[in-house]
C-alpha cells in the first residue's frame, strides 16, 4: 500500500467518526478568547449523557480532591476550572466516539486504551513535577497522541495488523512498521483527523510530533508527552514492539525540555517511576468511568 492510496481510500470513507455537534462546539467556544461558565455549561447541558459523564468524571478519585460530591456543572465548572472541564469534554468525547472502533484482532483495544490513560496520568504526573504551566492539556494530549491508531485499525485493517506483528517481530517502533507497510504512519493520519475535527493545535501537534518533539510547536507540551509514552511503555503500558528500555536524559523529549529552562536534572526519576505505581488503578478507574464498564485486566 502506498501512502497516495492510504490518504485517497481516506478522503473517500463516509462513515469516518465525527465528534457530536455539541462537542465540536465546544471545543471551538474554549478556543475563544472570551468564553465564560455560562455559555459553557448551557452548551454541554444541551447533551445530558455528555453533562452526566463529565459530572461523573469530575467526581472520580482521579480528579477528586474536593471532601463533598460535586452535584452540579456549574459547581464543577467553578471547583474544577473552566479549562480542567474543557479537558474533560474532550477526553470523554473522543474516547466514547472511539471506544468501540477496531476490531478486535491484532489490535488489542484494551491495551491500546491502557497505553493512552496511563501517558495522559503519566504526562499530568511529569507537568506537575516540573512546574509546567501546561494547565492539564498534557493530559487530554496524552490521551489522545496515538488516536491514528484506530483509524488505520478500523481502515487499513490488514495492513495495520501486518505493521503491528511486524514491530513485534523486529522489535522496531509502530510507526517504522506503518511507513514501511502502509507508507504512512499513525502520526499522519492522527493529525489528519485531528485538522477534520478542529481538535485545538496544540492536540493536532501532541498527534503529530510525539516521536520528535523538537519538531513541535508547543514544545514543552509536546515533549512531556512524549517522556511520557516512553515512561508507560517502559511500565507495563506498552503498545507495539518497541524496546522498552531508554536512557531519559537521551530522549530528545529531556533535551528539548532541558533547553527550555527546565530542571528536568533536578527530577529525582526514582521516586517519580515509584509512584507511578498507581497508575494502573487510576487506569482502571479512569476507563470505567469513561466508557460505563468496568476494566477487568
Ligand atoms: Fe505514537
Ligand atoms: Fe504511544
Amino acid at each position: 500500500m502506498t501512502r497516495d492510496e492510504v490518504l485517497k481510500h481516506l478522503e473517500k470513507i463516509e462513515d469516518l467518526p465525527t465528534l457530536p455537534e455539541v462537542v465540536s462546539r465546544i471545543i471551538v467556544l474554549a478556543q475563544s478568547p472570551d468564553v465564560n461558565i455560562r455559555d459553557l455549561s448551557g452548551l454541554i447541558h444541551r447533551d445530558p449523557p455528555l453533562a452526566a459523564k463529565v459530572l461523573k468524571v469530575a467526581n472520580a478519585p482521579y480528579y477528586r480532591c474536593f471532601l463533598k460530591d460535586i452535584d452540579s456543572l456549574d459547581r464543577a465548572i467553578i471547583l474544577l476550572g473552566m479549562e480542567e472541564i474543557v479537558n474533560i469534554v474532550t477526553s470523554v468525547s473522543v474516547m466514547s466516539v472511539f471506544v468501540d472502533k477496531g476490531r478486535g484482532t491484532g489490535f488489542k483495544r484494551k491495551q491500546f486504551w491502557n497505553h493512552c490513560v496511563a501517558t495522559g496520568i503519566i504526562a499530568r504526573s511529569f507537568a506537575r513535577e516540573l512546574s509546567a504551566k501546561t494547565a492539564g492539556k498534557e493530559f487530554v494530549g496524552g490521551l489522545l497522541h496515538d488516536i491514528g491508531k484506530i483509524l488505520l485499525d478500523a481502515y487499513f485493517h490488514s495492513s495495520f495488523v501486518e505493521a503491528y506483528e511486524y514491530s513485534i517481530e523486529n522489535r522496531c517502533p509502530l510507526f517504522m512498521a506503518e511507513s514501511r507497510i502502509l507508507g504512512i504512519t499513525h502520526m499522519e493520519v492522527g493529525y489528519l483527523l485531528a485538522l477534520k475535527w478542529g481538535l485545538p493545535q496544540y492536540l493536532g501537534d501532541i498527534i503529530l510530533n510525539h516521536h520528535w518533539p523538537d519538531k513541535a510547536r508547543f514544545k514543552d507540551m509536546v515533549a512531556i508527552v512524549s517522556i511520557a509514552n516512553l515512561l508507560a511503555k517502559a511500565g507495563k503500558y506498552a503498545y507495539g514492539g518497541e524496546k522498552s528500555s531508554f536512557i531519559l536524559s537521551d530522549q530528545s523529549g529531556w533535551q528539548v525540555l532541558d533547553n527550555m529552562g527546565y530542571t528536568v536534572g533536578a527530577v529525582d526519576m526514582e521516586r517519580f517511576t515509584m509512584s507511578m505505581d498507581n497508575v494502573g488503578k487510576e487506569v482502571d478507574s479512569y476507563i470505567t468511568t469513561v466508557s460505563g464498564h468496568s476494566n477487568g485486566r
